[in-house]
Parts: structure tokens; sequence; C-alpha cells
């Protein structure tokens, strides 16, 4: 068809004969079909029904003017019956184009037209675990080996669990290093919370509460979990890290029970030839308290690295510190409603980020946390 011949008047198209007439419209019809069969989804369809149906400048209204009424008397009558078959002819091509694509038939033709399977494939890298989520891991199967549960607790904790239930009352000079992290939010009536109502746990040791609030003893769990300290990061300090919490409360537990548990630990987790050793610590929930070391991984606890320098992760002190424990101080069984005469027990809180790093040699804790994959990959 002459592009856009029913914007012309068919004199203008030269058609004087009635035979003239059927031609034209065949070209209009050829020309509507290579239209509707380019129309795949409901979108393209509307676009064809627009442009060939719209009443204002829609073909069939341009016909209608151009041609129909500005056709002389004698064609009239032929160009009337050839419009008349186009219209029925388009309405029901249309018709069964649009069921074709509601049934979903086109688009399936559509996609499969556009697949070229000869294409290579995108592969996907698959991800793995992270480092510290693997360590959990290690550490959490040597302490459901010996009975420990795991159980969790709330990020955002009120003080009282942070502190004054583990005998940390207001003013103690331990809260100096942690008293921080205040944070508001908004409770279910849409009012803030009052100023110094929550903050970022500073330890997993809340749990311990909560663990002990829920539960009558005997208690053995192991709390995982991410903590908040107003540290400056450097290559050991991060505002946040993971700390793993233990707690074993039961009639008769002993200070064996306690050290015999952590060195079991201890020798599953870094291998049978490491030394340990506890200190003299103080913690106001634990009574007595120990900070617990193990001989340096690093230079096997001589205190000496290669070429007989001092051993520069221990510091040639042959010992690496690893984390604070002690037994359960009997003031805490008195915020849980405990027996103090009956029960005994003990408790640690462990570094999860430094345990990571000690075994796997990483000396930036920050590498944990920028996501850098060159790192990831290495503990897939
Ligand atoms: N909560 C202490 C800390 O974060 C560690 C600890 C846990 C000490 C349990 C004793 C018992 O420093």
């Amino acid at each position: 068809m002459a592009e856009n011949s029913h914007e012309k008047t068919l004199a203008a198209l030269g058609v004087t004969q009635s035979e003239q007439v059927a031609p034209l419209f065949a070209q209009l019809q050829t020309q509507a079909t290579a239209d509707l069969q380019a129309a795949h989804s409901a979108d393209t369809f509307e676009k064809f029904r627009v442009n060939w149906l719209g009443r204002k400048s829609g073909v069939l209204t341009l016909v209608g003017d151009n041609w129909l009424k500005l056709a002389t008397p004698e064609l009239k009558r032929a160009v009337g019956q050839e419009l008349n078959k186009f219209k029925a002819q388009l309405e029901a091509q249309m018709e069964a184009r649009r069921a074709a694509i509601e049934s979903g038939a086109e688009e399936t033709v559509s996609t499969k037209d556009r697949v070229d399977l000869s294409l290579p494939g995108v592969a996907r890298p698959i991800g793995s675990r992270h480092l510290i989520r693997q360590v959990f891991q290690e550490i959490e199967d040597i302490f459901v080996s010996i009975g420990f549960s795991v159980v969790q607790g709330p990020e955002i904790e009120t003080p009282y669990y942070n502190f004054e239930a583990l005998n940390i009352p207001e003013f103690h000079p331990v809260r100096d290093d942690m008293d921080t992290f205040y944070v508001e939010a908004a409770t279910e009536s849409g009012a803030k919370t009052a100023p110094g109502a929550l903050l970022l746990r500073t330890h997993t040791s809340p749990v311990q509460i909560r663990t002990m609030e829920k539960q009558k003893p005997p208690v053995r769990v192991i709390v995982p979990g991410k903590v908040y300290r107003r540290d400056n990061p450097d290559a050991t300090h991060s505002f946040m890290f993971h700390q793993i919490e233990g707690l074993a409360v039961d009639a008769d537990i002993t200070f064996c029970d306690f050290t015999g548990t952590i060195e079991y630990f201890v020798k599953q987790y870094f291998g049978p030839s490491v030394k340990t050793r506890f200190r003299p610590s103080y913690f106001p929930f634990t009574e007595p308290s120990v900070e617990f070391d193990v001989s340096c991984i690093f230079c096997g606890g001589s205190g000496c690295g290669a070429n007989g320098a001092t051993c520069g992760k221990c510091k040639g002190s042959q010992w690496i510190e690893l984390f604070g424990a002690g037994m359960v101080d009997p003031a805490v069984y008195g915020f849980v409603n405990y027996d103090a005469k009956k029960l005994s027990g003990f408790a640690f809180g462990m570094g999860m980020d430094r345990l990571a790093m000690l075994k796997y040699g990483i000396d930036d804790i920050q590498a944990f946390f920028q996501n850098d994959a060159r790192f990831l990959r290495q503990f897939p």
C-alpha cells in the first residue's frame, strides 16, 4: 500500500474506476495483517487497536472520511462495500489475536523466539557462609556434643538486663567502658522511649538472665550474637563484634566442672597440644572470676618467632588472652528467683571474632566486616 494512502482522497490516489477500489483495500488488508502479526503482548495489541480503530485519527476513521465520504457517486457503492468487508475481517482477526495473547500462547512463542540456545549460559557464583558463621558452627558443634543447647536474645536491651540484673548497679565503675549506645525507639503507641531506656547490648551476658527467667535449672546454654561497644576501629577493635556466652547452672556444679569444660572446648577447638591457664580477674556477675589464656598458637608457647626474634603475636609472653569467665555470682541468682543455696554454676563470654582470628591467622578484625570477596573466598 502506498504509505498512508488513507490520508489521501481517492482522487489524489488516482482512483477513478470502481475496479481500482478492491486492490486498494487489499493493500490495506495486507498492511493490517502484518501489523497485527507483530503484536505479541497486551501492550502492542492496544497500540495496534488505537492505530487502526482509534476514533479520531485511526486508519478506519480516515478511510471513512477521505475515501468514502469524499468518493464520487460512481465509486461510493464500491468503496462502501469494500470498507464493510475490510472492517468485518479486521474485527475477526483482532479477536483471534486477542484470545491468543490472553491465553499466554503468544508470550510463549515470542519468548521462545528471543532465546538463543547457542549462547553460553550465565554462571552465577555460589556464595559460602561467612567465616564468623563457620567458626560459630565449629564452636556450637563442640558444645552441643557435651550437652549444651543454643539460645539467642535481643540486640536492643534494657539497662536492667545489660547491667542491673548482672549485679552491675548504676554508677558502678565497670559501666564506664560500656555505658554507651543508648537508642530511642518508637513504642507501639508511636511515642518515643524515655532517654536511657534502651541500649545496644554491650555483651551477650543479658541472655544469661533472660534464660534463667524462662527456664528452671539445670541450664546448659551457649548464646551467639552481636554486641556493641564504644571502641574505635583498629586491627583488634570494632564497635560491633561477636560473642559467645556460655552458662551452666545446676545443683553442685563445681569449679572443676568449669575448668574441665573450658579446657575441653579449647583443646577441641585449637588442638590437643595447646596449654591453658587461668588468671584471677573481676566481673561483677561472677565470683571468683578468671581470665582464661592459651599458650600462643603462633609460636607454640615458646615466645620466639622465626629466626629467634620475639613472637609478634604474644609479644614474647608465651600466652594469649582468650576470654573472661567465672562461677556465677550468687547475687545474680537473686534476680531470677533461683535458690542460691542449692545451685551453682559457671559462665563465660568469648569473642568469636578473636577466636576466628587466632585459629585462621587473620590479623585485622575489620576484614570480617568489609565484605571483600577476595578475603571471603579464602574460606569457602
Ligand atoms: N560479659 C563479659 C564481657 O563481655 C564476659 C564474661 C561473660 C565474663 C561471662 C564472665 C562471665 O567482658
